[in-house]
């Protein structure tokens, strides 16, 4: 069998010359919320509200900018808070003029376009503090579409759309981005194409875009990466779901996946379990992740990161990984007669315990996805573990197709509870854990007790889809170690939710 095998050497240091670095900071905002969302507001009423999320973004820059922060990130949601209705959300709404159709400095030039406090507010936070500023916030667009004469318009005339904006250092508009997996967002609509949106900076080169739920799908964000961009802007509202999709663990797998700068900014709200935010790079994690009894408070990350250009992200290639019959009648024989089936985030996982002391070759399939584990404990304690594989579509909550291999702490001492949420662990182990994929698009994350993220040793992939992830000298007790495959061309054309 031919091997194509590329080694990973996460902890050596980036290639690139002394100087080719800037200082990125995303700031996690606990969002000033409207509390009767679904009451129509006057114009006036959602300025007063706006600003009080806007000043503390104003003082937050202030801050950012005596760290040296070139780039700041806001969360999604972070101006006007959610659960809008359709209607009772227009009076937070601005029409967003495109920037790749006019050049606009709102804090320069306020009076050219009516009806925008919040990019002219913005803006000038930008200028006054001498950093790019990104932000999301509603946008109001006419029907049909100036760019886009041909697309069918909502019902009601008017395109709402889930918006990112980014200004220059000197408060020029220079990007627009209107957010394609929404996720339950009823006051919003999907843009009629997907919109693949980049800019270009002085201090890092190029960066591009996408919001929250895109994160799981193939646009914009895997196309992005594709066409070779390197460094993505991720505002997000996640609610965090253990064990495989907190939002730390799943946003430092998709940074080391596709071998790209993740800069990701979280809401904090606690009644729904958002938090959890950083600046990811292939080499590095500066996170913030709240534990509970944690004031519900915003966060600061400043890190100085690499820049990353040109060259194609490990998951460049398009297509999926030829699978060789050989390889799945190696590995899918013999069924194992003591896996069980327990379901995780709601999807049948085929589960074995690892319940020896050391083992060279634990295998689980699911249907013909097969993985294995090589593990020997050096700390041991009472806590049931169990290694699972998951092949197919996940339907709760937005439907995508997976190839998952986990290793989890199960939440009791009953084999029924292995796939529930567990924070902490005690027990730690070297392993060496490996999935034969029908796709290129596999994340890798090892998560331990109290929402502490390790590097993995090791990271190989050969060409006939096999990924391996090794790792040792374990920091904390293991909560979940995961090799989570996208097969994103099974997908369906569209995420109904
Ligand atoms: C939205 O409102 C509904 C009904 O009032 C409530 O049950 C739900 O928790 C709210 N969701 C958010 C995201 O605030
Ligand atoms: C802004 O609104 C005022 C008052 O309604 C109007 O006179 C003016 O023409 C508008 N300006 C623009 C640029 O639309
Ligand atoms: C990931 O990116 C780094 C820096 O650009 C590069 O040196 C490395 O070869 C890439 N790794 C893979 C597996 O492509
Ligand atoms: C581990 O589990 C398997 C299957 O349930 C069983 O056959 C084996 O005896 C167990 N080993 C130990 C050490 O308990
Ligand atoms: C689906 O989302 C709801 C909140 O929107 C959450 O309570 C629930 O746990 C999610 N289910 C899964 C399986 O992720």
């Amino acid at each position: 069998m031919l091997f194509l095998v590329f080694f990973v050497g996460l902890f050596s240091s980036p290639t690139e010359t002394v100087g080719d670095s800037y200082v990125a900071g995303v700031f996690e905002h606990r969002v000033i919320l409207n509390p009767d969302p679904r009451v129509p507001v006057t114009r006036h009423e959602a300025l007063q509200h706006m600003t009080k999320n806007l000043d503390v973004y104003e003082e937050q820059a202030t801050r950012a900018a005596q760290q040296g922060v070139d780039i700041l990130v806001f969360p999604e949601d972070g101006i006007h808070g959610f659960n809008f209705t359709r209607s009772s959300i227009s009076a937070y709404l601005e029409t967003i003029p495109d920037p790749q159709q006019e050049t606009w400095n709102p804090c320069m030039e306020p009076g050219r376009h009516n009806n925008t406090e919040v990019l002219q507010r913005l803006s000038c936070i930008a200028r006054r503090n001498k950093l790019y500023v990104v932000a999301n916030m509603p946008d109001l667009q006419p029907c049909p579409l100036p760019s886009d004469p041909s697309s069918s318009c909502p019902p009601d005339g008017r395109w709402q759309f889930n918006t990112n904006v980014v200004f220059s250092s000197e408060g020029q508009l220079v990007a627009r981005y209107h957010k394609q997996n929404l996720y339950y967002e009823y006051s919003f609509d999907t843009p009629p194409q997907p919109e693949i949106i980049t800019f270009d900076t002085p201090f890092g080169g190029r960066f591009g875009l996408m919001v929250c739920f895109d994160l799981l799908f193939r646009d914009p964000t895997v196309t992005l990466v594709e066409r070779g961009v390197r460094q993505l802007i991720f505002p997000t509202a996640w609610m965090n779901a253990l064990p495989l999709l907190d939002s730390i663990q799943f946003q430092r797998a998709f940074s080391l996946g596709a071998n790209v700068t993740l800069l990701a900014a979280n809401t904090r709200n606690d009644r729904l379990i958002m938090t959890g935010s950083g600046i990811f790079t292939p080499f590095s994690a500066t996170y913030h992740h709240a534990q509970e009894g944690d004031p519900e408070e915003g966060k600061l990350l400043v890190a100085r990161v690499p820049v990353l250009e040109g060259m194609p992200g490990v998951v460049a290639e398009e297509g999926k990984a030829p699978k060789t019959k050989e390889s799945s009648a190696d590995h899918s024989a013999d069924p194992i007669s003591s896996s069980f089936i327990s379901y995780m985030l709601r999807d049948p996982y085929t589960f074995v315990l690892l319940n020896e002391t050391k083992q060279d070759d634990l295998k689980v399939c699911s249907g013909t996805f097969c993985c294995a584990l090589q593990y020997k404990w050096t700390a041991q304690s009472k806590e049931l573990y169990a290694l699972g594989a998951f092949s197919g579509r996940h339907k709760v909550n937005g439907s995508y197709t997976l190839q998952v291999c986990a290793v989890v702490r199960c939440a009791n001492e009953d084999p029924s509870s292995c796939g529930q949420k567990v924070e902490e662990a005690e027990s730690k182990m070297d392993f060496v854990l490996e999935g034969w994929f029908d796709t290129k698009y596999v994340y890798p994350s090892v998560l331990v007790s109290r929402m502490v993220l390790e590097q993995p040793d090791q990271l190989e992939k050969t060409e006939d889809g096999r990924v391996a992830m090794k790792h040792g000298n374990m920091g904390g007790g293991l909560i979940t170690a995961c090799l989570y495959g996208r097969t994103y061309h099974l997908d369906t054309k569209k995420a109904v939710l």
